[in-house]
């Protein structure tokens, strides 16, 4: 891809990742968070989250299956965006739900199981951001780096339980992105296993 056609890919990216924002700042100033605000954040910056997070589970698998492979030049920028929707959601927990209330957020941390994995999908997602740029990639090595991302996949198995444990009966979302990470974990395996097999498919 040329340099011009990857500066306008990312910024595409850019505006699209800033989009849900937006939409929601449009809520905020006509009235349209509903009858429960907090909540509706909450969980729209949730939501964002989980989609970011499967987005850029996405797009190895899009390589493997369709042999598509310039999408994963988004594959950091989207991390990041991931990354900074958990970290609005976290926000939103601490200074409007709990406003600073320590005890009451230790309280949940512990008794809420789904806080628990929430909150263990966050503090995962630190070292991979922290680690996304390409001086960090030089200076860990291409193999410690690597080893350190593939936790992406652990987050992303968090962030599942995380909704699914905190949704209400009866609600197809949770088990939707449930299923989506799942295929997407499964092409994973899939693809890592068929280069183990071929060996030389590795050196190329
Ligand atoms: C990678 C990290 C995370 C992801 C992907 C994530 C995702 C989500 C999703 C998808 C929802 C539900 C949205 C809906 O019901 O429509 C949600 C709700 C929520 N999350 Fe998270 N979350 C993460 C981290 C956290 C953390 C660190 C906390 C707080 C410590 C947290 C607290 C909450 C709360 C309080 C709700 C609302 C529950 C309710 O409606 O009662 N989340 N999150």
């Amino acid at each position: 891809m040329t340099r011009p056609a990857r500066i306008w890919l990312k910024a595409v990216a850019w505006v699209l990742c800033l989009l849900p924002l937006l939409v929601l700042a449009c809520y905020a100033t006509t009235d349209g968070l509903g009858a429960n605000p907090i909540s509706f954040v909450t969980n729209w910056l949730g939501q964002w989250t989980f989609r970011l997070l499967l987005a850029t589970l996405a797009l190895t698998p899009l390589r493997i299956v369709f042999g598509i492979g310039w999408p994963l030049l988004l594959r950091r920028l989207l991390g990041l965006f991931a990354f900074f929707y958990a970290s609005l959601h976290f926000l939103v927990w601490i200074l409007i739900d709990h406003y600073f209330n320590w005890d009451q957020m230790l309280a949940d941390l512990v008794k809420r199981r789904y806080i628990t994995v929430g909150m263990l999908a966050l503090l995962l997602l630190v070292p991979l951001a922290v680690t996304s740029t390409g001086g960090m990639v030089r200076r860990l090595g291409g193999t410690v780096w690597r080893r350190i991302h593939r936790m992406v996949y652990l987050v992303g198995v968090l962030a599942a339980l995380h909704f699914l444990w905190l949704a209400k009966q009866g609600r197809t979302a949770p088990y939707v992105y449930a299923a989506i990470l799942a295929l997407l974990l499964g092409v994973r395996l899939w693809g890592a296993l068929r280069l183990a097999r071929r060996p030389r498919d590795r050196a190329s």
